[in-house]
């Protein structure tokens, strides 16, 4: 077909239109990075993910006391696997969450269950898991709220800007994620182990997906005290419902009888690099970490 010049150029200003409108949409719809030249079909990765699981299940021995192991649950024999069903956050869920979280003997385990966890639509979407980082014999948790672009491409939580001011935090404090002495490090995790899309704040569902997994980490870790950064963790964990500007600063206590633990709320880092004048608030908490930590000891 023979197109003339002016035919051609009208062609390729739709092109464009039709590809800007593209680029806004995908914007719109989170994305804020390119990372690979070509399209990833993840609702396909899925579905494949979901197969594969599937073939696991059906070659496992039936029985129903039979342990659950590499973080496979077991779960009805689907003969028909072909066709990923759409991940929902039901309470059955969130039950199955709280089993395979149940199973797990050891922080190895918790990360092995959810290396193959799917039932968080989270997971669909990151690039890596980000569970823990820093030393699991640590007598702090510190518990942010969900992993960003730069925690997302190492598979750790903290690493970006705020997790660089988060170390010097805790420096002043004589503390370190990167100690090999129990006495003077903390492990970090967050209320979600995968990158929400555009680093939006995960949703309740999410966060309760992901909270049998916290519990059995905090559980496994057995630490004297927890920190929470920011609103969403703090809540999670202790039932509160006011903003983090009310409830910074203050103790509260997270779980029952000989598990028993103390929980700070304090101010995310990012919130603190967005409004330096509140530092200072962050400092008293970090003083008052000190002052418990030296307490317990
Ligand atoms: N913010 C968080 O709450 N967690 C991270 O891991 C990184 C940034």
């Amino acid at each position: 077909m023979r197109i003339c010049k002016a035919e051609n150029d009208e062609m390729s200003q739709t092109e464009a239109i039709n590809d800007l409108a593209l680029l806004e949409w995908q914007i719109a719809m989170g994305a804020d990075e390119t990372i690979g030249e070509e399209p990833a079909d993840w609702f396909a990765r899925s579905a494949e993910k979901m197969a594969q699981k599937a073939m696991q299940i059906e070659q496992a021995p039936s029985s129903p006391s039979q342990p659950v192991s590499a973080g496979v649950l077991p779960r009805p024999v689907q003969k028909t696997a072909s066709v990923a069903k759409p991940v929902t956050t039901s309470q059955d869920n969130v039950g199955d969450a709280r089993k395979l979280a149940q199973a797990c003997k050891s922080i190895d385990d918790l990360i092995k269950a959810l290396e193959t966890f799917d039932a968080c639509a989270l997971s669909r979407t990151a690039t890596n898991l980000c569970f823990i980082d820093g030393n699991k014999g640590a007598r702090i948790l510190m518990i942010g709220e969900a992993p960003g672009r730069d925690e997302d491409l190492q598979g750790k939580p903290f690493v970006g800007r705020s997790g660089q001011l988060l170390d010097k935090m805790l420096s002043h404090i004589g503390l370190s994620r990167h100690s090999e002495n129990p006495q003077d490090s903390v492990l970090i995790s967050n209320t979600v182990f995968w990158r929400p899309p555009g680093n939006r704040k995960p949703s309740e569902a999410e966060t309760l997906m992901c909270l049998p997994f916290v519990n059995k980490l905090i559980e496994l870790v057995a630490p004297e005290m927890i920190v929470c950064l920011g609103a969403t963790p703090t809540q999670r964990l202790t039932g509160q419902t006011k903003g983090i500007t009310r409830l910074r600063g203050r103790w509260f206590s997270y779980g029952e009888n000989e598990l028993q633990v103390p929980v700070l709320a304090t101010l995310h880092p990012s919130y603190l690099l967005r409004q330096p004048m509140q530092k200072k608030l962050a400092w008293r908490d970090f003083i008052s970490i000190k002052t418990k930590f030296v307490n317990i000891a």
